[in-house]
């Protein structure tokens, strides 16, 4: 629970007037240096307002094709548990934290990936394809986890911030080349940083020539894969043609070419030239061995894996950093008072993570409203009880970061941006399973210490360097493709801070 209750009255639902108009500029916030308590009138992005009632059968089919966000129904936002048949059998929706500690700790031997997820994620995989660790199972993504944790440690992480600034500065710079005092489409240039960065940190830039290949592929992909085939939630026989599955085999291919080209290369160089192999992601990824067993990833499992990294550390970055710019544009107080921290940041940004309360509570503020992993699922592989309520052996559990974030009972003014409630003396309320950007237990995000201090890097090098104002009144609407995207493109005016 974040503080007490709100009287339902007093929660601002999702189409509530907002703080600032597109109008209102940095300027209407209040000086550096100077602030007053947060806005009594908090912004409020648009979202999808809740169905009346839950939709029916073939609404289903349309609705998780075209933005399965918009399914939900006012009762799930609202209620602890809905379990129910559905398309894709006996669901249920789980909001209340406890059940949720269930299900992704005390009992979470008993959830495993469902065969949904795993088919939409494996889309257009090549047969004998490995499994990267975010569709693997069973033994095998045990061993594959404990061979990869230590790539991801905090130290490890804290040596990548010099290079993600140094690429974050670099992106800044541009703007203020090409476009002082123009607009940016900041979507792009989120996904074009958080490219930049994973370039940089997993292979040392050695596909920089690839970037626009890149980018149009990974687009593609996400759009194919994350578009839930009909067909898919029937469960209907593979060799029937899906909608979506040419575009995803071929981007898949895209990728396969990369990642071998960049094994090879990276293979050949540890051989010939061992003391001037890059210290990356890529050479700790061939290096990596299981701490039980000493064993090596196989050929498969080292692409697979990268390929993974890949698409798992993109997307949701670039996403969290749009969303942010897009919130901190249209709540000036939250982006003067955020720049204000970031202007009195320590020198070293590997203490950034850590040192910078604000712009960690507006990042993870951001995170609530559009988390970028909008949707996790389970199967139950035998019966339990959740909540009061029985769980069948076989029935699929829905943790919805999306509602879970919005609910009205576990949030004050759900719908509005209020940074304010991360901060510290606020944040230590927030119950643990009532807020799950980068989920939780066993199969929690290998990344999530590595996304955080890229977004606060890219945050506050840009918040130092540049204004954001939104360029037009119209607003991003989130779109679930795996991620949460904006449905189109993000423009904002940069100026000069
Ligand atoms: C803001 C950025 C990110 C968000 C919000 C995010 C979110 C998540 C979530 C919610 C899960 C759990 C899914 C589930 O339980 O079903 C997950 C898993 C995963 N993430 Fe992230 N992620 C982010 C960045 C990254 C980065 C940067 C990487 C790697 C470079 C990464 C790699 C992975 C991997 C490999 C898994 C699977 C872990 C496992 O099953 O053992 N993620 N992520």
């Amino acid at each position: 629970m974040t503080t007490a209750d709100p009287p339902a009255a007093a929660t601002a639902g999702p189409q509530a007037g907002t703080q600032a108009g597109p109008q209102a500029g940095p300027q209407a916030g209040p000086q550096a240096g100077a602030f007053a308590d947060p806005p009594s009138r908090p912004f409020v992005p648009w979202a999808p307002a809740p169905r009346e009632r839950p939709a029916g059968t073939l609404a289903q089919l349309w609705l998780l094709a075209r933005n399965p966000i918009e399914t939900w129904s006012r009762a799930h936002y609202e209620k602890p548990i809905l379990s129910g048949l559905s398309l894709l059998g006996h669901v249920t929706v789980v909001n209340d934290p406890a059940a949720i500690r269930r299900v992704f700790i005390e009992n979470a031997g008993n959830y495993e990936k469902d065969a949904l997820q795993l088919r939409v994620l494996r889309a257009g995989a090549r047969p004998g394809a490995g499994d990267g660790l975010l569709v693997a199972g069973g033994e095998a993504w045990k061993r594959a986890r404990r061979t990869l944790a230590p790539l991801f440690t905090p130290r490890r992480v804290a040596a990548f911030a010099p290079l993600m600034q140094m690429k974050a500065q670099a992106r800044v710079e541009a703007w203020m080349r090409r476009r002082a005092g123009g607009v940016v489409e900041i979507d792009r240039e989120m996904g074009r940083v958080a490219y930049e960065i994973l370039s940089a940190t997993l292979f040392s830039d050695a596909l920089v020539e690839e970037r626009a290949g890149f980018e149009r592929e990974m687009g593609r992909l996400l759009e194919s894969i994350g578009r839930i085939d009909p067909l898919d939630v029937l469960n209907a026989p593979q060799w029937l043609p899906r909608f979506n599955r040419r575009e995803a085999e071929t981007s898949r291919a895209w990728f396969e070419g990369a990642v071998e080209r960049l094994v090879g290369a990276r293979r050949a160089q540890m051989e010939a030239d061992p003391a001037r192999t890059p210290d990356d992601l890529l050479t700790a990824l061939l290096r990596a061995s299981d701490p039980e067993t000493g064993a090596g990833l196989t050929p498969e499992e080292v692409a697979a894996n990268l390929f993974t990294f890949i698409a798992a550390g993109h997307e949701t970055t670039a996403r969290a950093l749009t969303w942010t710019l897009h919130l901190l544009a249209r709540a000036p107080y939250w982006q003067e008072r955020a720049r204000e921290e970031a202007r009195n940041a320590p020198d070293d940004p590997a203490e950034w993570l850590d040192a910078l309360p604000c712009v960690r509570a507006v990042l993870e503020e951001s995170m609530r409203l559009f988390p970028p992993v909008p949707h996790m699922s389970r199967a139950a592989t035998a019966a339990d009880v959740l909540a009061g309520l029985d769980i069948p052996a076989g029935s699929t559990i829905v943790v919805a970061p999306w509602l879970l974030h919005r609910h009205k009972t576990l949030w004050e003014r759900p719908s509005a941006f209020m940074p304010e409630r991360f901060l510290p003396g606020a944040r230590e309320r927030i119950e643990r399973f009532a807020y799950l950007p980068f989920g939780a237990g066993p199969r929690v995000c290998i990344g999530a210490t590595f996304a955080m201090q890229e977004a606060i890097v890219v945050l506050v090098t840009a918040l130092r360097a540049v204004r954001f104002a939104p360029a037009q009144r119209h607003e991003p609407r989130p779109l679930l493709r795996i991620t949460l995207r904006p449905d189109d493109r993000v423009p904002l005016i940069v100026t000069p801070a």
